[in-house]
């Protein structure tokens, strides 16, 4: 069995592989052929803990396993990290296991990849000027992925810290950014969206994260924070007035996030609107069809796609010689 730890998986994959997995493992959820349970949460009350168990069974990458995320806000006060998370991935054939991989970087490289493909089938063509808002641990990933769906020449960041922001922003101009390229600090989210052509929120806000009013016509938005009914990032009348409302899974987008689950239940939703992802890559919905269409994209996150982003890291990472093998027996 293969130990593979973050810096093994920064190594072994690249964002563009990452996101041709979440593009199939998308097709593959909606085409309903694999199995991806809803997760299972405990509590460890003493700790003020939660426990989090993911599991998921995809046949076409032919691997099963799950994924365990503990967050333990009280760890700030001692300086450990508030949220933590490691992966098994097992072999769908024989049930050995196969590796246990370092599930943070996991999360970030496949949720900025979820993005990443939502970009490329709904943002325009010509798309080159993008909206960053929340600076926290998934944004760096968020940006790179959208640098391999567009030719981007613009990044604007806004975070209410404005010390993510600029921390995000050198981050950025040291590991991502190509001749050319601006990196903005926007000191509002209206001057962050403003005229922008793709717009990402990755927030754990409770409120719209910037104005409806602000928008240019033709831009697409990844809503990728929100998963629960009090969450809100985006206004409910840019919900309700987008062309194309698309999300990863329908169970639990009509069901979790604020940006969806307020506008319907307030009737000015309809849900037979929205349409997942997966259908798009099964040529059975439209992705963008016209330059001057307002798409949106929420994710609420599929554990399907943790699974078979696992199987991709272990395959490059044995290729590669990366990780420790342990014997277990
Ligand atoms: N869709 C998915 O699959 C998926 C995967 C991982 C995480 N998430 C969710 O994405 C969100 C962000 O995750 P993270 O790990 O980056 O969290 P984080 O706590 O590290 O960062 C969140 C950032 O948002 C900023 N913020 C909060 N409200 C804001 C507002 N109104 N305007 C601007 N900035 C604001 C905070 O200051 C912070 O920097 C969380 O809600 C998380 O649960 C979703």
């Amino acid at each position: 069995m293969l130990v593979i730890s973050q810096q093994d998986t920064l190594k072994a994959v690249s964002m563009a592989e990452v996101m041709e997995v979440v593009r199939k493992t998308y097709g593959e959820y909606s085409a309903g052929s694999a199995d991806s349970p809803l997760r299972t949460a405990i509590s460890i009350e003493e700790h003020e803990g939660v426990g989090l168990f993911m599991p998921a069974f995809s046949p076409e990458a032919e691997a099963y396993g799950v994924k365990v995320v503990s967050v333990f806000p009280g760890n700030v006060k001692h300086g450990l990290p508030t949220t933590t998370s490691l992966m098994v991935l097992n072999n769908a054939s024989t049930g050995e296991p196969e590796a246990i991989i370092e599930g943070g970087i996991v999360t970030k490289m496949r949720t900025g990849a979820a993005a990443g493909v939502a970009t490329d089938y709904l943002a325009r063509k010509d798309a080159r000027i993008v909206a960053l808002i929340g600076a926290g641990g998934q944004a760096f990933y968020q940006l790179e992925a959208l640098l391999v769906a567009r030719p981007v020449v613009e990044i604007r960041i806004y975070d209410i810290e404005k010390s993510r922001a600029e921390a995000l922003a050198e981050e950025v101009k040291s590991k991502l950014v190509k001749d050319n390229m601006k990196i903005i600090v926007s000191s509002s989210a209206e001057d962050c969206v403003r005229g922008a052509d793709i717009i990402t929120t990755v927030t754990t806000s409770n409120t719209p994260t910037f104005p409806a009013d602000a928008l240019a016509q033709g831009v697409h938005i990844n809503g990728m924070g929100s998963f629960t009914p009090d969450m809100q990032e985006i206004d409910e009348k840019v919900i309700c007035s987008a062309d194309k409302l698309v999300v990863d899974a329908l169970e639990s987008a009509l069901a979790e996030p604020g940006d969806l689950v307020i506008p319907i239940n307030k009737g000015r939703l309809q849900t037979e609107v929205i349409y997942e992802i997966g259908e798009i890559v099964l040529g059975k919905k439209s992705a963008r069809e016209n330059d001057n269409e307002l798409t949106v994209f929420k994710s609420t996150g599929v554990a399907l796609l943790d699974i078979t982003c696992a199987k991709l890291i272990y395959k490059r990472a044995l290729e590669k010689g990366l990780g420790q093998q342990v014997d277990l027996l």
